[in-house]
């Protein structure tokens, strides 16, 4: 067949761009398999590689992340065609279009029939997999949990009223989706914000209960909205806005952000207690602290110190204060949601791991916080050994401190620990426990 010479050129460019997305791939893929983030590997190459225009690299992007979100059921299948995975892969989450399905098609070892799964992303988990086991003609129909690794399933508690089977399933359904990408705006300024990213053309809402939280369910140019709304809203997950809240600070306190990294929290706690308080906020690694002075200084901020700090050294500034936010290093298990690869990244022995590390940075915060003060250990993860465990553990040898039952800030029930599940937002999980230091 002859074709149109704009359709002949439009369909080059198109076997162009299915060629850039298999080399990009299989570089990140490598970079992945050898422990290294996806975002961050995909980021260095579209930065070598300036001819790759916007619409290229959100595709690169869309079906990298497809990829490893699919990845247990792709393994399970037996699916080691590279380009087959991929195009199965973004099957799942939405539909190919026609010239990107065709051209990613011809690439594969075997026939996807592409009109058999043109649904595939509408329907439910359960559903997806029965249908593209009948559309290949596969033996098996995998597990919705297989889509996390196993080890991640003997590392989790569920919730004593929860049926195992259900709860699982619930949480996969929700990691299998990218939450929207949740602004936090000044204070009181919330549905401004929504408003004007609307008027923007961005699907933008209010959280309900967090007004000044808002969540936008699409990509976005965070810098520039900046300047065109002209409010200086922070890119910061609900979740994380959630431990804040349950720190409740109050004008005039002084706080400290033991392990602040870039300030996303410290922002937070910082507007909060007021030219009259105080936030000292320390990391470990003084990369993240030069985008926390950076963000600081942007909000006008002058009553954060930024210092470089271990916590697990004895010599740390600021004397006592009244309460203390530990965002500790964890297994990052809550955030697999937004960073798929991170699921096959992770060891097993991490959960433990961190475990141990956070129980030695809990033991030295608590000792800065004064009789009657407030010790917020929070972790965006929600394996056992670094939640329940290390609360349990850290109250065994700390009779001074209990745990406080707080509101929690997304269902409005008194809690003790808290859980942030994904599905709650939608959003990062994350564990939050408020440790009160008897007077
Ligand atoms: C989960 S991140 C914190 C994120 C940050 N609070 C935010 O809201 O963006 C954990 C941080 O702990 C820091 N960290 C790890 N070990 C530390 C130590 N011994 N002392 C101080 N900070 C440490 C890491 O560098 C990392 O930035």
């Amino acid at each position: 067949m002859i074709q149109a010479p704009e359709t002949a050129q439009r369909w080059r460019r198109t076997v162009r761009r299915v060629q850039v997305l298999e080399e990009i791939l299989t570089q990140v893929i490598a970079a992945v398999q050898s422990g290294v983030p996806a975002d961050r590997r995909l980021a260095e190459l579209l930065r070598s590689r300036r001819e790759i225009g916007a619409r290229d690299r959100r595709f690169i992007s869309d079906t990298l992340f497809s990829y490893f979100r699919w990845w247990g059921w792709l393994r399970a299948w037996g699916i080691a065609d590279l380009m087959g995975a991929a195009l199965l892969a973004s099957l799942l989450d939405r539909p190919a279009s026609g010239d990107e399905g065709r051209a990613m098609s011809q690439r594969c070892a075997f026939r996807l029939p592409l009109d058999a799964l043109k649904d595939l992303h509408r329907a439910a988990l359960g559903r997806k997999a029965e249908l593209v086991a009948h559309a290949l003609d596969l033996r098996r129909s995998p597990l919705p949990q297989e889509l996390l690794p196993a080890w991640f399933w003997e590392e989790i508690t569920v919730p004593e009223s929860r049926e195992v089977g259900a709860w699982q399933e619930r949480l996969v359904n929700c990691l299998q989706t990218r939450p929207p990408v949740w602004l936090r705006a000044p204070a009181g300024r919330g549905a401004e914000l929504a408003e004007r990213l609307r008027a923007e053309g961005l699907p933008a809402r209010c959280h309900p209960r967090l007004p000044n939280a808002v969540g936008v369910s699409k990509p976005f140019p965070a810098v520039d909205l900046r300047r065109r709304t002209g409010i200086g809203f922070e890119v910061q997950d609900l979740a994380s806005q959630c431990a804040v809240e349950i720190l409740d600070p109050q004008p005039g306190m002084r706080i400290w952000d033991a392990s602040a990294g870039a300030g996303g929290k410290t922002l937070q706690i910082a507007e909060r207690v007021g030219p009259e308080g105080w936030v000292l906020a320390t990391d470990i690694r003084p990369t993240v602290l030069r985008n926390a002075v950076r963000r600081i200084a942007a909000q006008g901020l002058k009553n954060v110190t930024v210092a470089r700090a271990d916590v697990l050294a004895a010599d740390l500034p600021g004397g006592a204060f009244d309460a203390v936010l530990l965002d500790a290093p964890c297994s990052g298990t809550g955030t697999w949601n937004r960073n798929p690869d991170a699921r096959w990244r992770t060891p097993r022995e991490a959960p433990r791991r961190f475990g141990l590390i956070q129980m030695r940075m809990l033991e030295h915060v608590a000792e800065r916080i004064r009789p009657g003060g407030r010790l917020v250990y929070s972790v965006c993860t929600l394996t056992k050994v670094e939640t329940l465990d290390a609360v349990e553990e850290f109250l065994s040898v700390r009779a001074d401190f209990a745990l406080e039952e707080r509101i929690h800030p997304l269902v409005e029930r008194r809690e003790s620990p808290l859980w942030v599940f994904p599905w709650m937002g939608p959003c990062d999980g994350m564990f939050i426990a408020c440790l009160l230091r008897r007077g």
